[in-house]
């Protein structure tokens, strides 16, 4: 079969080059402008990457008009009602959803390490007392590959793998530390009787003195949106890992750096943001004000947990998350609380907004995490640091499959200049002051 070309013609010499377009298994075709600036001598711009496919990938499809996320080829509603998060994580990594013997063997794999070096837990008391988890949390996942020698070298595909399953196991424990610590707490050890996300709320929720019980149904709400938000294709994050890792980096190194790609307030910080909002808006009478400023283009407010980069639909994650949010609120709900009144009136006036409506500005999965997490008792500061937990498995998978194409080159962009010409250096006695 031919292979589909784009002629792109430079319309003031009428020169003219021939690019492949390259298709994948769904969704748009790319036109391959590889050889674009040693052929033709231009580069592209597109801040912000809105038409940019920076890799080629076979884990996650978003379809954003029509407002579908697949896994591996699964419907998101499918796995978040049928499937759990390590299940799903074992999807991501392998492509396949496992055999019971081979999800018994994963889950023991992941259940048995857990803990960490007794020597890594003493790097919390470095930190100051007041310390975002989120900052502990970036540090310590940055410094396991002082700790695991074993598991760096990124040619050894068995390496690779060991890493993987450490992160995944380990992410909990230490975002879980992250907090006692934030709290000063004693640090629970991990349970290996319990799930993934019951032994998260346990080492995050129990104390020395007291039995520790953890609710079925905060366990079921925690697993929901670790699935919803365990991979989400070339998001800022992920796509700060591939390029951390496109140099050789180890990937504990990289992953530490998709933390910090996520604690933005436009990316994974926006659930934290939703509550830091809707407690600055206070009281129901004033959201019609709130959502006046939103509208403002001279005001930088935004409303959080509203707008997506690639979904102009419903996110399809938000359809789920809300279903499990009013089920949440009903059993964990504050009455008093009126955050949750507040973020129901919200939802309604901004989805009957004609602003919302003609931008398309649906609530997105965060806005109802946010709320989730509140009801659960889970403070706002450790919002992001969750999801950091689930998509740690995303980054995972994505590395992986970056690290295993047989021709990965790092990843570096280009820039159009537009600093000062050529010029020659003045000594400083003859400097005028500039500016
Ligand atoms: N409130 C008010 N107006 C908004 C909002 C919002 N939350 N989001 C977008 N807009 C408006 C913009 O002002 C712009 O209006 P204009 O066309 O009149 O200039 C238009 O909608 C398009 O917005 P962009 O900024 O161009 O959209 P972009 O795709 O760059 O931004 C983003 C997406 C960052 C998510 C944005 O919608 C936003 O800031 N939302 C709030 C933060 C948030 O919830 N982030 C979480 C994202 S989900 C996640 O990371 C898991």
């Amino acid at each position: 079969m031919k292979t589909r070309t784009v002629t792109l013609t430079d319309n003031a010499t009428g020169k003219s080059i021939e690019l492949p377009v390259r298709e994948g298994s769904t969704g748009p075709a790319a036109i391959d402008i590889s050889r674009l600036y040693r052929e033709f001598g231009y580069l592209t711009y597109d801040p912000g990457f809105q038409s940019t496919a920076s890799c080629s990938s076979g884990i996650t499809y978003i379809d954003g008009a029509e407002g579908v996320l697949l896994y591996r080829g699964y419907p998101i509603e499918q796995l978040a009602e049928r499937s759990s998060f390590l299940e799903v994580a074992y999807l991501l990594l392998y492509g396949e959803l496992p055999a019971r013997e081979q999800f018994a063997t994963f889950q023991h794999t992941i259940t048995h390490h857990t803990m960490i070096k007794e020597s890594l837990r003493g790097f919390y008391q470095g930190f100051y007392h007041d310390a975002h988890p989120m900052a502990s949390m970036v540090g310590v996942v940055g410094s396991l590959s002082a700790f695991y020698h074993d598991s760096t070298d990124i040619t050894d595909p068995r390496h690779r793998e060991i890493a993987a399953h450490r992160m995944i196991a380990k992410m909990p424990t230490i975002a879980a530390y992250s907090y006692k610590y934030s709290v000063g707490e004693p640090f629970s050890y991990p349970q290996n009787s319990l799930g993934y996300c019951a032994n998260l709320l346990h080492m995050m929720f129990s104390v020395p003195s007291e039995e520790y019980h953890v609710d079925p149904v905060a366990q079921k709400a925690l697993d929901m949106i670790f699935i919803l938000h365990a991979d989400h294709e070339q998001n800022a994050s992920t796509a700060t890992v591939r390029l951390s890792g496109s140099s050789g980096s180890n990937p504990f190194a990289c992953i530490s750096s998709g933390i910090t790609a996520l604690w933005g307030p436009a990316h994974g910080g926006a659930n934290e943001a939703v509550v830091h909002m809707l407690s600055e808006i206070g009281d129901v009478k004033n959201i019609a004000r709130f959502i006046a400023r939103a509208k403002d283009r001279n005001d930088p407010f935004r409303l959080m947990g509203f707008g997506h980069r690639v979904y102009k639909n419903y996110d399809p994650r938000a359809k789920i998350i809300r279903k499990m949010c009013h089920e949440v609120l009903e059993k964990f709900g504050d009455t008093n609380d009126p955050c949750f009144e507040l973020a129901m009136r919200l939802e309604e006036i901004a989805l009957k907004d004609e602003y919302f409506i003609e931008r398309k500005l649906y609530p997105n999965v965060d806005f109802y995490s946010g709320i989730i997490y509140r009801a659960l008792g889970i403070p706002v500061n450790m919002f992001t640091v969750m999801f950091a937990v689930a998509r740690t498995v995303g980054w995972v998978a994505q590395w992986m499959e970056m690290i295993g194409e047989p021709d990965q080159r790092i990843g570096r962009p280009r820039q159009i200049y537009s600093g000062s010409q050529r010029r020659d250096y003045v000594p400083l006695a003859e400097r005028a002051v500039s500016g």
